[in-house]
């Protein structure tokens, strides 16, 4: 038996990166659990960020902006991040999070996220007290340390990613493993 709980904005799960965006010298970031895929040509992510937020200025200022996923280890400092603006915090500076410089766009990277996405701004819909941002990624960075012996791909359990769950408030860390995509789903034999 279903319940009908009403509109939501819950989905389970959400990753819950840092969003950069700004110079090395003056940049902001926040805590972005509605965020995702939007397109594999061009590579573009979508995120959904509330029109007041102090990083979306530095977005608009400066055209791009990084993703940073965190490992699970930091997520007091990807709270922080998601508790306090940068209107009136220097989050770097109170973290002790570290700027890398980019290599295809201006905001820069966090050295402490392994994995990194440069993006730059492509689109912006407005929805309600929201914007859709969508941005085009140009370049994407990985701790040599995260990477499987392919050296191409990152290794799942070793980045360790941080996820968020809406409505209990909670981060979590990734489950076991289930079967193998785009594959298990040949075990289905159509019923007729
Ligand atoms: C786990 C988590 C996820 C969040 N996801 C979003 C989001 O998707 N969009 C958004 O606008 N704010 C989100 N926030 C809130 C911002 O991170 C928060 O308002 C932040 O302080 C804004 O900082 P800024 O004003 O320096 O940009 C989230 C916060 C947390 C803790």
């Amino acid at each position: 038996v279903k319940r009908a709980l009403g509109p939501s904005d819950r989905l389970y799960p959400m990753p819950s990166p840092l969003v950069v965006a700004g110079t090395l010298e003056s940049a902001d970031t926040l805590a972005v659990a509605w965020i995702g895929i939007a397109s594999a040509t061009p590579p573009s992510v979508a995120m959904a960020l509330r029109g007041t937020r102090h990083t979306l200025e530095h977005i608009r200022k400066q055209g791009d902006f990084t993703v940073n996923v965190p490992s699970t280890s930091l997520a007091p400092l990807v709270d922080y991040c998601g508790l306090v603006s940068g209107r009136d915090h220097d989050k770097f500076a109170e973290t002790g999070l570290t700027l890398a410089a980019s290599s295809a766009v201006t905001s820069p990277m966090i050295e402490e996220c392994p994995y990194n996405m440069e993006c730059r701004v492509t689109h912006e819909i407005e929805i309600g007290q929201y914007v859709l941002v969508i941005g085009e990624v140009v370049e994407t960075h990985a701790e040599e340390a995260i990477l499987d012996e392919s050296g191409t791909r990152v290794d799942i359990e070793a980045l360790d990613p941080l996820v968020y769950i809406a409505g209990l408030r909670e981060y979590r860390a990734l489950g076991r493993r289930v079967a193998d995509a785009f594959s298990v789903g040949k075990t289905v034999v159509p019923k007729e």
